[in-house]
């Protein structure tokens, strides 16, 4: 069956993130819109209530009074999600606030030495369980850095940035590969000193803070799942209204258009200072590529939809400098690799990546999702897809970014 229709997506996870994060920072109250409805952006209202900031809905909007942070009674809880508890880390850390950080099993076994170590230079006493966590940070006075980024993390990037706020002089961040920036756009929107030059960052320290009225515009990584499926069923043609647009989130429309594919766009425009439009797809027959190192943070979440459809695409798909992928919520170079081989296509795992040979016919099979949010839809498409019995454990894990995933999915294909 096609995909069809128009589809109306929940607001961008990283930028929910960040929304309430910031808008806990201001004394005035902050109205969001659109908020990611996925368990992990409940992770960090949950801790941010912890911490005596007052959060609410009131209809479908979230409003937000923040501006003063008490050391919290409980350990903050961050589920699943390393946005959370790294950004926290940070935005605690600026506060003088002392907390304990724990999360479930699969964040407890993802690195926080990559923010330790910038954190500590900046003079954060940080405790942790062998640089993984729990992570407890205790009020100290910190001083700015000049920091190169030894990995490219968006998130790392963005615990030191907050960090910063509460400094005594400016941090500089330098990146290799550019990674997303909505929390620079967002400090920018809310008041902060923020210099950019090449590829490094100045921030200076901060004490008032602007109010936002945001509304989020769709998740490009969750969208990737539905213009995926568009992508590899013929006759399918798929609207997606008000997708968040920036350069540096768009890197699987860039290698789907490099697979042949095109897109039409539609009412594209600024919305507090990020990019933001509608697209169209339809079904197209593609080719392999290449994706290597300087494409990978902007495509870094939706790799696991580009082995998918490598898998149906003429000739072959390389992907390397992704050895990120194995930090992730899983092993996401195992999942795939594994996961694809169960149903028949045609793998070899690299350290760094994989290679797919493409145009091969999926088989049924059973897949383990590890459960990863990102590998679940993959391979629930792949069972659309193929129409084969490809059968997942642990299905619910998509409640993570997506909770309406199956739903919506089940909408579009008519
Ligand atoms: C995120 C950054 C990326 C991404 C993650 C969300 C963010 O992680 O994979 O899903 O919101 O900053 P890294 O910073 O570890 O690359």
């Amino acid at each position: 069956m096609p995909a069809r229709g128009t589809l109306i997506l929940p607001g961008d996870k990283s930028i929910s993130h960040r929304a309430v994060m910031l808008a806990a920072l201001s004394k005035k109250q902050s109205i969001i819109s659109n908020l990611s409805d996925g368990k992990d952006v409940k992770s960090t209202i949950s801790c941010l209530i912890e911490c005596g900031i007052k959060i609410k809905y009131s209809s479908k909007d979230l409003l937000v009074i923040g501006g003063k942070f008490n050391h919290p009674k409980t350990d903050l809880d961050c589920g699943n999600s390393g946005t959370t508890m790294r950004l926290l880390i940070g935005l605690l850390a600026g506060r003088g606030i002392s907390a304990n950080f724990t999360g479930d099993k699969s964040l407890s076994k993802r690195p926080m030495k990559r923010i330790i170590n910038p954190l500590k230079k900046m003079g954060l006493n940080i405790l942790s369980n062998e640089l993984f966590p729990p992570i407890s940070i205790s009020s100290s006075k910190l001083n700015g850095i000049d920091y190169i980024m030894p990995i490219s993390s968006a998130q790392v990037k963005s615990s030191i940035l907050l960090a910063a706020l509460g400094s005594s002089d400016n941090t500089t961040i330098t990146e290799n590969d550019i990674t997303r920036n909505h929390t620079e756009i967002m400090l920018q929107n809310i008041g902060v000193n923020i210099l950019k030059k090449d590829k490094s960052i100045t921030v200076s320290s901060c004490n008032k803070f602007l109010p936002q009225k945001i509304s989020i515009p769709a998740d490009p990584s969750t969208a990737a799942f539905f213009i995926g499926t568009a992508v590899l069923i013929p006759e399918s043609k798929l609207r997606i209204t008000n997708l968040l647009l920036n350069d540096t989130r768009i890197g699987f429309l860039r290698a789907l258009e490099k697979m042949g594919c095109t897109f039409n766009y539609y009412n594209l425009h600024e919305d507090s200072g990020e990019k933001v439009g509608d697209v169209e797809v339809e079904y197209h027959r593609l080719l392999g590529i290449n994706i290597d190192k300087t494409d990978i943070p902007s495509i870094i979440d939706e790799l696991p939809m580009l082995a998918l459809i490598a898998t149906q695409a003429e000739g072959i798909t390389r992907v390397s400098g992704a050895e990120e992928l194995r930090v992730k919520e899983s092993d996401r170079i195992r999942a795939i690799c594994k996961n694809l081989k169960e149903i028949g296509a045609n793998v070899i795992e690299k350290s760094d990546g994989f290679i797919i040979k493409g145009n091969t016919k999926l088989k049924s099979g059973k897949i383990d999702t590890f459960n990863d949010h990102r590998i679940a839809m993959t391979f629930h498409i792949a069972s659309i897809v193929s129409g084969k019995d490809i059968v997942l454990n642990n299905k619910e894990c998509v409640n993570i970014s997506f909770p309406n995933f199956y739903k919506t999915l089940e909408n579009i294909l008519r």
